[in-house]
């Protein structure tokens, strides 16, 4: 007699069914995941309960009989000799205890023992399962799972992957070994291959396991051969001609032997406490590993003890995977504001309706900046994919389009800054947009006040670090001109200050305030003005009220400036926070001597004629050669653009050269340059 099943649960499990579906589609065919892999478990142990409780409702076309994807038409279908089955899961130690529990129930049933059992442990590798076929020691196929019983020929594909061997390292190897594993693609190729996407305006890969699964399934293998896949063997299939290892250690140390990579994280242990050190150890490892994983194995050592405790429809009694906990979970995007980090740049923060992720609540996620917005297509309102790994910040993977409500709202980056007020500027080939007020901003306040202090600028001896974070704790200090406005009394009342101190600190500042307009101009933090540039500024210009009334185009008459630094500056000096600022410390006192302009040999026999200098000349340094230039009435820039007369070029001259010679410009050698300078 079978037991009615009730409306509700036949509805729920046609609409578990078609979900799992569609989300395995976008996950296997598509390569393009919908939702994390912990949420998918969940939909999936749902049915699976379901159709326990109600076995009428395991019909055939259930995602539970068949466990993973279709093979793709393109790629030629290969039938495995054994069939390659799945781990059930623990996702909780007390799961992980119930499965030792099972394990030494059915042996002492059997008469095989009631001790502690013997279990060799593995990681749980994020990748794809994979079966390599070698046929009298040769590789002849190697093929991806797919449903476990029928997977796809990718042998070119695996052959392009280093660590796979293609001949066993054996004097006479298994007339047949089918070697079983996991291919993985390492963190680091990943990043890489995403860097080469975004080049090339294609998309992203989520995580390291759909990039292998991308690369694994190209028609063409040279795409995977650029990839950079791994491969860790755990276990064998077919098997002729040699003997079987007794145990499953012993069957990797024997594939290891053979030349198959085994993984050395991997420990035999007794009983659930040594299961549990080995689950806890490898938790602890799993940042400083350079690949994916999401769990560990284990498996009953002994092969006769497995034999014993067999199957359960398509997953063996005698191994389980210990998960961890996820690090990816689904929420609700419920604004996306804007941080100003110490240097000025603007990072957009998603706020999440609150989410357990790995342990641990997570309500902000990071979004990068607004490029990765626009390509990701994250929306206020969205439910989005936010991942925590390791002590790395939680970052917003992916949009769930399909799960967008009607009115979302898209973001923009503000064109003031929202701590200060200030312009915001994004130069046109930069990805983070900055907070143009770096002498007033107070999320840059401690950043600036450092730089300010600091040995090459205006080297306020005694003012370090912790001093300087607890005069701008305390609201003494807001911008550089406040340090000339402390008096004695109240510096001497600062924790850890004395009278002495405090009298040191005064005369360092009444010190500094006697300076050069080089050491000022660098100490204003302009971004992209180092101290060279510093100095070349000051000899141009000779004063500082020069500088300020530059506009861009006179900012690019003066030596080594290119229009990078010329709009960093004129941004810089066109924000009036900063220039009251400026205003401030010069009625403090602060003071340098001011010259006249640096004179241009106007005569000279390069007057008027802008160079930029590249590679390495045979003779001349490069300051050598600027010298020289300028000397003679020249100006030397630091990029090409149409503006540009000359470049010179040595040895080893890169992107420089090229864009001279896209643009056109005259390109000359070190004896070229002699020649003009009538040497
Ligand atoms: S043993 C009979 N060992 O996990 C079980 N699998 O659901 C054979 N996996 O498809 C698998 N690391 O892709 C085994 N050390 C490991 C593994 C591992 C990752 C994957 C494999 C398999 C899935 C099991």
């Amino acid at each position: 007699m079978t037991t009615a099943v009730p409306a509700e649960a036949a509805r729920r499990a046609r609409q578990l069914r078609e979900e799992i579906e569609r989300h395995n589609y976008a996950y296997y065919v598509l390569d393009a995941p919908t939702i994390p892999d912990a949420e998918w478990d969940a939909l999936f142990r749902e049915l699976q309960e379901l159709e326990a409780r109600y076995p009428a409702l395991a019909s055939a076309d259930s995602p539970t009989q068949r466990i993973g994807g279709p093979p793709r038409a393109d790629l030629r279908e290969v039938r495995h000799a054994v069939p390659m089955l799945s781990l059930n899961n623990a996702l909780s130690e007390a799961e992980a205890i119930a499965f030792d529990q099972r394990v030494r129930d059915a042996l002492a049933k059997a008469n095989l023992g009631d001790g502690a059992v013997e279990y060799a442990c593995e990681l749980k590798f994020d990748g794809l399962a994979i079966n390599l076929r070698y046929e009298h020691g040769l590789l002849v196929e190697a093929a991806t799972r797919g449903d476990g019983t029928v997977g796809e020929d990718v042998t070119p594909n695996v052959r392009t992957i280093h660590s796979v061997p293609l001949k066993l390292r054996a004097a006479r190897p298994p007339v047949v070994l089918e070697a079983r594993g996991e291919v993985l693609m390492f963190r680091r190729d990943l990043e890489r291959l995403n860097e080469r996407q975004r080049a090339r305006g294609e998309k992203e890969f989520a995580n390291p396991r759909n990039a292998a699964a991308g690369a694994l399934r190209q028609l063409d293998p040279k795409i995977t051969a650029q990839r950079r896949l791994h491969f860790f063997a755990y276990g064998f299939g077919e098997l002729h001609g040699a003997d079987e290892p007794d145990t499953h250690w012993a069957a990797l140390d024997w594939l290891a032997s053979l030349g198959l990579p085994v993984n050395e994280e991997r420990a035999v242990v007794r009983g659930v406490e040594g299961l549990l050190g080995f689950y806890r150890e490898a938790l602890r490892k799993r940042p400083k590993l350079p690949y994916d994983i999401d769990g560990v194995v284990y498996k009953v050592n002994a092969y006769a003890l497995q034999r014993a405790l067999g199957y359960v429809s398509r997953a063996p009694r005698f191994a389980i995977a210990h998960k961890f906990p996820a690090q990816e979970a689904t929420t609700q995007v419920l604004d996306i504001e804007v941080q100003v980090g110490r240097t000025g740049a603007l990072t957009p923060v998603a706020r999440l309706a609150p989410v357990q992720v790995g342990g641990v609540t997570v309500t902000n996620a990071t979004l990068h900046n607004e490029d990765e917005i626009r390509r990701k297509d994250v929306r206020i309102g969205d439910t989005v994919i936010v991942r925590r790994a390791g002590d790395v910040i939680p970052e917003v993977v992916a949009a769930v389009p399909e799960r967008r409500p009607a009115h979302t709202r898209l973001f923009h980056m503000p064109a003031q800054c929202p701590v200060c007020g200030s312009a915001v500027e994004r130069p046109a080939d930069e990805a983070i947009a900055r907070c143009t007020g770096g002498l007033f901003c107070p999320a840059q306040r401690k950043q600036a006040l450092r730089h300010f202090a600091g040995r090459r600028a205006l080297d306020i001896e005694g003012l370090g670090e912790k001093l300087i974070d607890q005069l701008v704790d305390a609201g003494l200090v807001r911008t550089p001109a406040d340090l000339f406005r402390l008096d004695l009394e109240t510096l001497a009342n600062l924790e850890r200050m004395g009278e002495k101190s405090a009298a040191n600190l005064l005369a360092a500042l009444d010190k500094a305030r006697e300076t050069t307009l080089e050491r000022f101009v660098y100490a204003l933090g302009i971004r992209h003005v180092g101290e060279s540039t510093a100095r070349d500024l000051a000899r141009h210009f000779g004063s500082l009220d020069a500088l300020l009334a530059a506009d861009e185009e006179a900012l690019l008459e003066a030596p080594d400036v290119g229009p990078v630094v010329a709009a960093s500056i004129a941004r810089f000096c066109a924000e009036p926070h900063n220039r009251e600022v400026i205003a401030q410390l010069r009625a403090a006192g602060v003071r340098w001597r001011e010259g006249a302009p640096a004179k241009r040999a106007a005569a000279g026999p390069l007057a008027g004629k802008t160079f930029v200098l590249t590679g390495t000349l045979p003779t001349w340094n490069r300051d050598e050669a600027k010298e020289r230039i300028e000397a003679a009435g020249g100006k030397v820039a630091g990029s090409v653009s149409k503006k540009t007369d000359y470049v010179v070029a040595g040895t080893e001259a890169g992107s420089k050269l090229e864009k001279a010679q896209a643009l056109g410009v005259n390109v000359i050698d070190e004896d070229g340059l002699r020649r003009l300078l009538g040497e």
